[in-house]
């Protein structure tokens, strides 16, 4: 009879630990269940962004735009315009380095950020001190060693058909490079 007792008492002490089990890990059980769709549902949506993100050629034809511009600026004296192209060329390269920072060619991998932070460096850096000096003849030369290092990027980028050049004419049609212009 005891040993019945023993036994009853065993069976209803293993469901009761059962139940308690259960009604403990019910809530986490729920939860990783939720949130294995919550990061389901998120990976989905940084999908749809990153295709919805400009590609990094859209963003090297900002580069285009603005550093042809700054030619102009400069031909023009116009020195606080050169500053704004200027800074504008940094950021969008960096931006542009963001996007794809280290690429893949036939002949393996290519870290574009020590690329550009030697551009950056000396090329942009030499443009800018000519720009503080209003020095157009130091400007030419450092826009053409910039030029260089653009060059050297893309052929390390396996892109030796993008070669640049001084550029013949302004990009925007609609900014006057004029710095003494008197309208509007
Ligand atoms: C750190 C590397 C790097 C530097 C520095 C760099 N480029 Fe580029 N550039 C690239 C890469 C990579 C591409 C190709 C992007 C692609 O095809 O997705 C490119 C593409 C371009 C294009 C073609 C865009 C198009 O789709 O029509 C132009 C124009 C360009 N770059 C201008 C410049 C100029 C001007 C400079 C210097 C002021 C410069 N780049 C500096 C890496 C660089």
């Amino acid at each position: 009879m005891s040993r019945m007792w023993t036994g009853l008492l065993a069976t209803f002490a293993v469901a009761a630990l059962a139940i308690c089990l259960v009604w403990v890990a019910w809530p986490a059980l729920a939860t990783s269940e939720d949130s294995a769709a919550e990061i389901a549902r998120l990976k989905a949506e940084i999908e749809q962004i990153k295709g919805r993100l400009p590609s990094q050629s859209h963003a090297m034809m900002d580069v285009d735009y603005h550093f042809t511009n700054l030619w102009f600026a400069a031909a023009s004296k116009n020195w606080p315009l050169a500053q704004f192209y200027l800074n504008e060329t940094r950021s969008h390269l960096r931006w542009a380095v963001r996007i794809i920072p280290v690429r893949r060619i036939p002949a393996g991998e290519i870290d574009l950020r020590g690329l550009l932070e030697a551009v950056d460096s000396t090329g942009l850096a030499d443009i800018g001190k000519a720009i503080t000096e209003k020095n157009t003849e130091a400007f030419g030369g450092a826009y053409r060693r910039t030029l260089e290092g653009c060059y050297t990027c893309h052929k390390a980028s396996d892109k030796p058909y993008l070669r640049p050049r001084i550029p013949e004419q302004p990009e925007s049609r609609i900014i006057n490079f004029d710095p003494a212009a008197t309208w509007p």
